[in-house]
């Protein structure tokens, strides 16, 4: 029996990148080195992970098209688009 995780491929705003089968999205962005991919609407403070669990609403990102999606809670798939305030 093989652990070597299937690979998938993503795309981060324009920048297609490889992760492993089962991440997050927030792992697969974190993994790229972004560590924030938005700003807050009054103080333009940046926000990515935080609590990680889905209950603080920092890490909202738009996945295929979908706006406001939790980036912890969202299981990253083959031929996904991931966009944010972030350059990949
Ligand atoms: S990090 Fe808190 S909801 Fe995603």
């Amino acid at each position: 029996m093989s652990t070597t995780p299937r690979r998938i491929t993503v795309t981060l705003n324009d920048a297609r990148v490889t992760a492993n089968a089962g991440q997050s999205v927030g792992a697969v962005l974190m993994g790229q080195g972004i560590k924030a991919w938005r700003t807050t609407r009054i103080e333009g403070k940046p926000r990515g992970l935080f609590c990680g669990i889905g209950a603080c609403y920092d890490c909202l990102v738009t996945v295929d098209g979908q706006p406001n999606q939790r980036a912890c809670l969202v299981e990253a798939t083959d031929s996904m688009t991931i966009e944010g305030d972030f350059d990949a």
